[in-house]
């Protein structure tokens, strides 16, 4: 009698408690298993209780903003915007928001490795002045009164408590399933479909004057380098903004270096460079084939003459293997 006691709230604790928590599947990739940290394993509730929050405006100071705002779906999570001004300010903002897939992997983030992980870095849009200009304590008051969120922050942890970390961790969840590898040349790769004549062509092309740095597979080597589109570079007022990776470890040979974005997904991402600058792909590939050798900043890889031998013929097929790089499934699949 008295065991029976014990026994069933325990067993109907762990039940639900295992139901609650019942792992995200994520799929297999071509990049390994979707790293996450231990202290934040996604669940599949989890996972849905972070995409509500991204999409949601009313976690914004004025309730119109959202991350979405700034991060379109079907442009693979970028907003066709060089410097938005979309935020609760109304003030252009100093950077370009980059598209979000695979972050899983990256071990930094944002264009000069200011956010060491996914789940930190929400706390940045979400405070910012010009951003989300969120007040934190403000924003767990407004989630707690909500109708909806407390059932499901208690789905996820056990208890309806909303805390600013809880609401950071369901966020940064949501985001690792941002898995984008079912491009043509992922299929080719897989043994599930050819690539054309350019497109085969375009990867050699590729494969000699870009995977250094945009290395295959996640097409970035997920580090900092100066590609060359600034010379020199000035920073009016803006607390060392425009120096890329430099702002955070304060090394001269880190100035203008910048995240190396993935090559996947350009179809849908333009603008492109961490200002938007490069309304075109045509613009990014005539800026690589030429000379780089006067830049005292530009990295060393790109200083060779064979930059400046590449053909038309050779860039046009460069092109069609950038466009193999899209992910149509990946952009359609998001609400
Ligand atoms: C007003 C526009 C805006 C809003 C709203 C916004 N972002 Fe961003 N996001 C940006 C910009 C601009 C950057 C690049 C900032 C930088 O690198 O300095 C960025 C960068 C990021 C990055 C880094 C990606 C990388 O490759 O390094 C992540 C992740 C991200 N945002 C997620 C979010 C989340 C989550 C939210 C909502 C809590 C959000 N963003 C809201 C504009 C926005
Ligand atoms: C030395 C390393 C390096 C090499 C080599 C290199 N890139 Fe880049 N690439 C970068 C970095 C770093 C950035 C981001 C620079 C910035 O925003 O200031 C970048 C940005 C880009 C972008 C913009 C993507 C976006 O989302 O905004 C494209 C497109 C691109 N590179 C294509 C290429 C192509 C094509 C080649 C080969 C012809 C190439 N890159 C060679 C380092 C490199």
């Amino acid at each position: 009698m008295r065991l029976s006691w014990f026994i069933i709230p325990l067993l109907m604790g762990s039940c639900s408690l295992e139901e609650a928590n019942s792992p995200y599947p994520f799929p297999e990739t071509p990049f390994g298993e979707v790293p996450q940290p231990e202290r934040n394993q996604a669940s599949a509730k989890g996972v849905e209780l972070g995409k509500k929050l991204f999409f949601d405006t009313r976690l914004s100071k004025n309730g119109s903003v959202s991350c979405a705002t700034c991060h379109h779906a079907d442009k693979a999570f970028s907003d066709g915007i060089a410097l938005t001004e979309a935020g609760v300010s109304g003030k252009k903002l100093l950077r370009h928001a980059p598209a979000l897939f695979n972050l899983a992997w990256y071990e930094g983030l944002f264009w000069d490795g200011g956010s060491k992980n996914l789940e930190s870095q929400v706390f940045g849009p979400l405070m910012h002045p010009d951003e989300m200009g969120m007040d934190l304590g403000e924003l767990v008051k407004k989630l707690q009164a909500d109708s909806e969120y407390p059932a499901l922050f208690k789905g996820v942890w056990g208890t309806d408590s909303i805390t600013s970390q809880r609401f950071a961790h369901a966020i940064a969840q949501y985001e690792r399933t941002l898995i984008s590898y079912h491009s043509p040349y992922d299929n080719w790769k897989a043994g599930e479909g050819a690539l054309s004549e350019p497109e085969l062509r375009g990867y050699a092309v590729y494969q000699t004057f870009c995977s250094r740095c945009h290395t295959e597979g996640l097409f970035t080597d997920l580090s900092h380098h100066a590609n060359g589109i600034d010379s020199q570079i000035t920073t009016p007022g803006f607390e060392l903004m425009y120096m890329g990776h430099y702002r955070i470890t304060l090394d001269s040979s880190d100035i203008g270096k910048f995240k190396t974005p993935s090559l996947r997904n350009l179809g849908f991402t333009a603008p492109y460079m961490h200002d938007g600058r490069f309304v075109e792909l045509d613009e990014v590939l005539d800026h690589y084939f030429k000379e780089h050798r006067n830049n005292s900043l530009a990295d060393e890889i790109l200083k060779t003459n064979a930059y400046m031998e590449v053909s038309q013929q050779q860039k046009n097929d460069l092109k069609a293997f950038l466009y193999a790089l899209n992910d149509t499934t990946f952009v359609k699949q998001q609400p």
